[in-house]
């Protein structure tokens, strides 16, 4: 006994001294690092460091496609009759207005929320989103209320880039849309899209992932790429269209996340979803996406 309280104090000891160099000497910045400094090959929970000491806990996937691949984000759609209200954290929590083009802000400032934990519950986004440099994206649509130790064997579409377009856009999703806003009014569909790239599949495939959309929107998008940045019509913008490339503006009914007016019928297509309800919650009728995919978070890992 009294040897386990000088030891563990010990460490606490150290741990309360240690220096935000040796911080970053000991706790790696992203799960790429802890797999190849530390050859760590479990997926789950660990603690990450930003470069200026805060320590973060979140999920690692270490053995998809070679592994190192670290959770920065989930959007998770709390309620998709609220309209841009409370938990629309990817959208805005503000109203839908053009006075707040821009929303909450969320996919291009450093605000972080939620915890890895409850990612599959609520919105969650570390500090990994914008002080992380990486090549490539992987998405899990896991459905909501999910435990950690349950994600992968329920996610029921997993994919991946390989293409290392994050080169491209300043290595994360935060300089990526810093260059491409998620803005009402900054631009026109089509012209203005950000990129398409395409993905390779690691549970389901381009084709059952389209098949989760309304047949409306899927006569108007092509299988098998996630598309940053789109806008519509009415210049409504959205941050990320999982599994498609558009070849059409009514954007709203297959991509997520966004500014803080979408104009057509406002606010009804303002939220986090967007308009995955705009012929029924989840009715997988015209527009309406399935209720499997409205019910599902969307996680979004680096590497
Ligand atoms: O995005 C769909 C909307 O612009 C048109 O809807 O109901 O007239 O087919 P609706
Ligand atoms: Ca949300
Ligand atoms: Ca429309």
């Amino acid at each position: 006994m009294a040897s386990w309280i000088v030891v563990s104090a010990a460490f606490a000891s150290i741990n309360l001294c240690l220096s935000i160099r040796e911080m970053e000497y000991f706790s790696p910045q992203s799960c790429k690092e802890l797999m190849h400094r530390y050859k760590t090959t479990e997926d789950g929970l660990y603690y990450l460091s930003t470069p200026s000491g805060t320590v973060y806990q979140t999920y690692c996937d270490m053995t998809t496609a070679g592994g190192g691949w670290t959770l920065v984000a989930s959007v998770h759609e709390n309620n998709l009759y609220g309209k841009c209200t409370t938990g629309d954290r990817w959208s805005s929590q503000q109203g839908g207005h053009a006075n707040v083009p821009e929303g909450d802000g969320s996919w291009s400032n450093t605000v972080t929320f939620g915890t890895a934990e409850a990612a599959t519950s609520d919105d969650f986004k570390n500090p990994g989103y914008y002080d992380i440099t990486a090549e490539d994206v992987a998405v899990w649509h896991v459905p909501n209320n999910e435990q950690v130790n349950q994600w992968k064997q329920t996610s029921f579409l997993r994919y991946h880039t390989e293409t290392k377009f994050l080169n491209s856009y300043g290595g994360n999703l935060y300089n990526l849309f810093k260059r491409f806003p998620v803005k009402y009014n900054v631009g026109s569909c089509p012209a203005d899209h950000g990129p398409s790239v395409p993905v390779v599949y690691d549970v389901g495939d381009a084709a059952s992932n389209h098949n989760l959309y309304g047949p409306n929107i899927r006569a108007m998008t092509d299988p098998g790429f996630i598309t940053f940045r789109a806008l519509n019509y009415e210049k409504a913008a959205m941050a990320i269209c999982s599994g498609v490339k558009l070849k059409d503006c009514h954007t709203e009914h297959c991509c997520i996340g966004g500014g803080g007016h979408f104009p057509e019928a406002s606010p009804r297509q303002c939220g986090d979803f967007t308009s995955f309800d705009w012929d029924g919650y989840g009715t997988h009728a015209h527009w309406s996406a399935s209720k499997q995919l409205t019910e599902a978070a969307v996680l979004i890992f680096y590497r």
